[in-house]
């Protein structure tokens, strides 16, 4: 069999573990053939590949990034996108595709499994907001990046007496900020599952300084005050077209200074959570995915995609991955509460 394999979306600590782990058993064990494809689904839908076998993934389990590279190409938003990836798979003889991705990713993997390509996903995102799976590869070395950050933070915080804003990735899900912010011991978690109330983040860092401790925030770039207190981050959009994520850590900032008189400072961590190497939790993981989904190749089960459900590897179909996002249930959010108040 001749498997095409590439990474898309947003790059992830663990995805060269998975590349490697996928041509390591698919080769070394199956004795099948590897194209890498460039850059997401733009590789399939320009021709853009690279070899991949043994040889290219010697000594790339510990470099954070993706040998094959990335980008968020979705070829179902191009005039025959579809069309040019049949043709082209046809045209170099891809049996079947490993699809290494998020939401998107593995989205445009379910529609082209039910084009009849046949395609087998693995999970990926820092933002651990996939459904079906447990945990995602990359999130634990985001955490711990966000944790060293609050760490540092607390330090410089005292010394000034100042408020310590740290925002940190997450759209539409608050899980890094939430265990960020728990192994840090921030005192305040905002996410974006629930508004906050300015009011109250403004009288508890008061209350804080009351009692001459200096108060360190972690707040998730998708969170959002109280509907009363909304402001539009007026961002506009990137030369690429996407919406810019981030500046509610600033907003804050600003706010707090305001109300309360005293110094706030905000560190955004931004990329730095996704780059690197990734911890041994992430490599493990992400080694189970891509010997697994080799297994689901050998046996062409196609359209499915391999989870964590507690600490077992299994199957699921690509869709369940991507009909809703998993986000912070209400109950794990509030344990967090005692630290808030
Ligand atoms: O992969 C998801 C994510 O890390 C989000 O948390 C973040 O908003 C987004 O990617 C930013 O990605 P980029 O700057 O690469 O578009």
């Amino acid at each position: 069999m001749r498997i095409g394999v590439l990474t898309g979306g947003g790059d992830c600590p663990g995805l060269n573990a998975v590349i490697r782990a996928v041509v390591r058993k698919g080769a070394g064990i199956y004795g099948y053939e590897f194209v890498g494809f460039r850059d997401g689904w733009k590789g399939p839908l320009e021709g853009l590949t690279m070899s991949l076998g043994i040889p290219e993934v010697r000594g790339i389990l510990p470099r954070g990034g993706t040998i094959l590279g990335s980008s968020r190409t979705n070829p179902y938003k191009i005039e025959g996108g579809v069309g040019r990836i049949r043709q082209n798979l046809a045209d170099m003889g891809i049996d079947a595709l490993v699809a290494i991705g998020g939401e998107d990713t593995l989205g445009v993997a379910t529609q082209l499994h039910d084009q009849g390509v046949n395609v087998v996903g693995v999970p990926k995102t820092i933002d651990n907001d996939l459904n079906a799976t447990d945990y995602t590869f990359g999130f634990d070395t985001a955490v711990n990046i966000a944790m060293e950050a609050i760490d540092r933070l607390h330090t410089t915080a005292e010394s000034h007496h100042r408020a310590l804003i740290v925002e940190v990735m997450g759209r539409h899900a608050g899980w890094i900020a939430l265990h960020a912010g728990l192994a840090g011991g921030a005192n305040v978690i905002l996410i974006p599952e629930q508004r906050f109330s300015l009011e109250r983040v403004c009288a508890y860092v008061e209350s804080r300084f009351q009692s001459h401790y200096a108060p360190i925030i972690v707040i998730a770039e998708g969170a959002q005050p109280d509907e009363g207190e909304m402001v539009t981050l007026d961002k506009g959009l990137d030369a690429f077209g996407h919406v810019r994520l981030g500046g509610i850590g600033e907003w804050l900032a600003g706010q707090i200074e305001a109300r309360t008189g005293k110094e706030a400072r905000t560190t955004v961590l931004g990329h730095i959570q996704r780059g690197g190497t990734p911890t041994a939790f992430d490599r493990v993981l992400a080694t189970r995915f891509g010997l697994h989904a080799i297994d689901v190749v050998h046996d062409e089960d196609w359209g499915k995609m391999v989870a964590l459900q507690g600490t077992n590897i299994v199957r699921v179909p690509l869709a369940e991955a991507t009909t809703e996002l998993k986000t912070v249930p209400p109950s794990f959010y509030s344990e967090a509460e005692v630290f808030f108040g």
